[in-house]
C-alpha cells in the first residue's frame, strides 16, 4: 500500500480540520493566569474564552461554523434577517475567511457556556453537546457541584433546548441580572443594540412574521451585552451590537476596562456592523481604557481592515482627549489585562527563543 493507494477524502478532512488541531486548546488548558488578571482568546468572530488566576474558565459566543460553501440555487432565504433588513435575494456570498483555532470536542473543563444572541455564527450546538456528553461540572457560590450551565437570553436558550439542552441546564438572562461564576467572576447583563435581531424572524422562509407596520420586537428577549467581572479587571462584551448613543450611559453606571466591539466593512445596503468610528464612539461612550475591534476577521464580505481604526484614532485622539487606545488582536491570539495593556498590536508568538542554545549542524559559519 501507498501512500497515495490508501489516501481518501475523508483522511483529508481529519487530517487538516481543524486547522490548529489541539494546539490552542493546549495553551489554554496549560495557562496559568497571574494574581490580579485575566486572560482571554480570541476563539474568532465574537468567540471569547476567559480564564482567571483560580482557574474559572468562560466563553461568550464561542461557535464551531462556518458560512456558505456552495452557491446552491443562488438565493437567501426570503425571512433571513439580511433579507428581512434589505430586500435582498440573492445569496449572500459570506464565506468563512478565517482558519479554524480550536477543537471544541478536545476541552476537558469549562464553567458556564454564554451567548449574546442566537445568530447562528454565536451559538454551538458542538460545543454544547460537548459540554453534556462529557458531563463536566462547576462549583456554584457556596462550593456545591453543579452541572455547567448555559446562558443567555430567552431566545439563545430556545435555541439550546431545541437541540437538545435540558431547559434546567440553561439559565434566562435579561439587562440587570447578575451571575456569579464560582468565586471569581460576576457577570452583569446589559441592554443589546442589536438592531438586526429586532429584524430576526423565527421563520426565514416565505412563512416569516410580517414585521410592517409593527412594534419592535423585545431586544431584551433576543440579545444582551455582558459585563464580566474579572479579577483583572471588568470586560465588556457587545455582543453584535450596532453603535448606540446608550454606550454612554453603561459607560456611567460600570467601570470598564475592556470593550469588544464586532467591527465590519457593510457591503452597500446593509447596516450590521459598526465601522471604524462606530468603534471609536463605542470606546469614548463607554469611557474603557481598551477597545478591541473582533468579528471583522470571519466573513469574506465584511471584511474590514483594522488600519482603518488606528488611522482615525491617531487623527483624533489629541483634538477628542480620548482617553483609550485600541488593542488590534488575531484570532487565535492571548490577551492579558492588565498585564498586556499597553500593546497596541498583537502578534503570534515567533519562536526559535533557543537559537544557538545547541549544537549547528552546518558547513561554516560563514554560512549565516
Ligand atoms: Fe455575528
Amino acid at each position: 500500500m501507498s501512500k497515495i493507494s490508501e489516501m481518501t477524502r475523508e483522511k483529508w478532512i481529519m487530517s487538516t480540520f481543524p486547522e490548529w488541531g489541539t494546539w490552542l486548546v493546549e495553551d489554554i488548558e496549560s495557562a496559568v493566569v497571574p494574581e490580579g488578571n485575566v486572560s482571554m482568546w480570541w476563539l474568532g468572530c465574537t468567540g471569547i474564552w476567559f480564564k482567571t488566576p483560580d482557574n474559572t474558565n468562560i466563553t461568550i459566543d464561542l461557535w464551531c461554523g462556518n458560512g456558505k460553501r456552495t452557491h446552491g440555487d443562488g438565493k437567501m432565504k426570503v425571512g433571513h434577517q439580511m433579507a428581512n433588513m434589505c430586500g435582498a435575494r440573492a445569496m449572500q456570498p459570506n464565506l468563512r475567511n478565517v482558519p479554524f483555532v480550536i477543537d471544541p470536542f478536545a476541552f476537558k473543563h469549562v464553567d458556564a457556556v454564554l451567548a449574546t444572541h442566537y445568530h447562528q455564527d454565536h451559538m454551538s450546538a458542538e460545543w454544547a453537546a460537548h459540554v453534556l456528553h462529557s458531563g463536566m461540572t462547576t462549583t456554584d457560590g457556596d462550593g456545591n457541584e453543579i452541572p455547567v450551565p448555559f446562558i443567555g437570553p430567552q431566545k439563545s436558550v430556545d435555541t439550546w433546548v431545541n437541540w437538545g439542552v435540558p431547559r434546567e441546564r440553561c439559565t434566562v438572562v435579561k439587562p440587570g441580572d447578575v451571575i456569579k461564576i464560582k468565586k471569581d467572576i460576576e457577570i452583569v447583563c446589559l441592554d443589546s443594540f442589536d438592531r438586526t435581531c429586532i429584524v430576526t424572524t423565527d421563520s426565514t422562509g416565505p412563512d416569516r412574521e410580517e414585521l410592517t407596520g409593527k412594534c419592535p420586537t423585545d431586544m431584551d428577549e433576543k440579545a444582551v451585552n455582558y459585563l464580566i467581572k474579572t479579577p483583572g479587571g471588568n470586560i465588556y462584551h457587545s455582543g453584535d451590537s450596532h453603535f448606540s448613543i446608550y454606550f454612554a450611559k453603561h459607560g456611567k453606571d460600570h467601570d470598564i476596562d475592556v470593550a469588544f466591539g464586532s467591527f465590519g466593512e457593510n457591503p452597500i445596503g446593509m447596516q450590521d456592523k459598526m465601522t471604524s468610528i462606530d468603534i471609536l464612539r463605542m470606546a469614548e461612550n463607554l469611557q474603557c481604557k481598551v477597545v478591541i475591534p473582533i468579528h471583522w476577521d470571519v466573513w469574506t464580505n465584511f471584511q474590514a481592515d483594522q488600519e482603518e481604526i488606528k488611522l482615525l484614532y491617531d487623527f483624533k485622539k489629541d483634538r477628542n482627549e480620548y482617553k483609550f487606545h485600541p488593542f488590534f488582536w488575531q484570532v487565535g491570539g492571548k490577551y492579558t489585562y492588565p498585564q498586556d495593556k499597553d500593546k497596541i498590536y498583537y502578534h503570534h508568538r515567533r519562536g526559535f527563543e533557543d537559537c544557538f542554545e545547541a549544537p549547528q549542524n552546518i558547513p561554516f559559519r560563514s554560512c549565516l
